[in-house]
């Protein structure tokens, strides 16, 4: 089944929690196996933050390691680094910059949140980012974009442009269409919110830890406050418990029935539980450490290398088409 071009960007964000695994990575397993899929590590969009040049460039190599070792397969999408293909993209973000009203960007909510967030660097790559995400989609001709609720304003941008531009030189580009992404969020261990990487590091399971580190994580993790005692009932619900909440994402079916009844009826602890807790946990990390290990650098490049010929492939093309329309 192919539904068509679809555009995806991966930030280079370091390191990865169970969280960005469930939220993010295992999309991009389902996504591949239905269109025809451009999936880019954005380095170039991240420059807007200043990242040092060291860690960007491991940061690179790091995510993609990961979302090969998560299952994305450079044989049925294409898998390339943005910056590879970086004269294609930055000149059709030049031509689409002509068309895009600055009243727009300035209005962006994302753009205003990130001006308030870093006043010191209000740079002009973080008014145009909107643009250069456009440039992303449009260098396929791409038509579908998975995106988070708070990205459909980029997407909304990215459409406006692609309107303009076709009146005023033809029917070159399809309108982006959005795929909001399924709204799975794994919380925190601490209880506190949604599992996050900007929390202290023993509240999220990164996809590094070893089995030992996430039984002494899930171990402390907060659960349900008003069970006390062992031969206390708890109450075996999402909102009742946070690990019983943590459970019904990683453990399967029939032992999280038996824990819900023996909670209930108090036949056994949080200590125990936890322990349950922290094997199906590992039974998910644990396979992709184990992958991600055999990754040695050299492949990974080799596999980036190949996904940058097949997108400047495509991205060439695009940009010919265009060139020839604007008259250039
Ligand atoms: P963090 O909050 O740890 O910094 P990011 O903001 O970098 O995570 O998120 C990267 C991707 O992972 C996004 O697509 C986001 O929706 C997803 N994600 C992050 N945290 C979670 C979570 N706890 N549950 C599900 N998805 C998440
Ligand atoms: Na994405």
């Amino acid at each position: 089944m192919n539904r068509g071009i679809l555009v995806s960007g991966i930030r280079p964000t370091g390191e990865l929690h169970l969280g960005n695994y469930y939220g993010a990575m295992k999309n991009i397993l389902e996504l591949q196996e239905k269109y025809n899929s451009y999936f880019f590590i954005s380095d170039i969009h991240s420059l807007t933050t200043h990242p040092k040049p060291d860690d960007l460039t491991r940061n690179v190599l790091e995510i993609a390691k990961d979302y090969l070792a998560a299952g994305l397969d450079p044989n049925k999408s294409t898998f390339y680094v943005q910056s590879s293909i970086a004269e294609e993209i930055c000149e059709l973000h030049t031509y689409l910059s002509m068309v895009m009203p600055l009243g727009d960007l300035l209005r962006c909510p994302t753009f205003k949140e990130k001006a308030k967030k870093q006043p010191d660097n209000v740079n002009y790559g973080l008014v145009g980012y909107p643009v250069l995400m456009a440039a992303d989609i449009l260098i396929h001709k791409g038509k579908f974009v998975p995106v988070g609720e708070d990205q459909l304003v980029h997407l909304e941008i990215a459409r406006t442009i692609v309107r303009r531009f076709n009146q005023l030189y033809g029917d070159i580009f399809p309108e982006p269409r959005p795929i909001v992404e399924n709204a799975v969020r794994i919380p925190s261990l601490s209880g506190k919110g949604k599992m996050s990487k900007s929390d202290n590091a023993d509240s999220y399971i990164s996809m590094k830890d070893d089995n030992e580190t996430i039984q002494r994580k899930v171990k402390k993790a907060y659960s349900d406050p008003t069970r006390i005692y062992k031969h206390q009932a708890g109450n075996p619900s999402k909102e009742g418990c946070n690990v019983y909440h943590l459970h019904t994402y990683f453990t399967e079916k029939e032992t999280l029935e038996k824990i819900q009844l023996q909670c209930s009826n108090a036949t056994i602890g949080c200590v125990q539980c936890k322990s349950i807790l922290s094997d199906s946990i590992n039974s998910i990390v644990g396979p992709f450490r184990e992958k991600r290990k055999k990754l040695s650098d050299s492949d990974v490049y080799d596999v980036l290398e190949h996904g940058k010929m097949k997108a400047k492939e495509s991205s060439q093309k695009v940009i010919s088409e265009v060139r020839k329309a604007i008259g250039l």
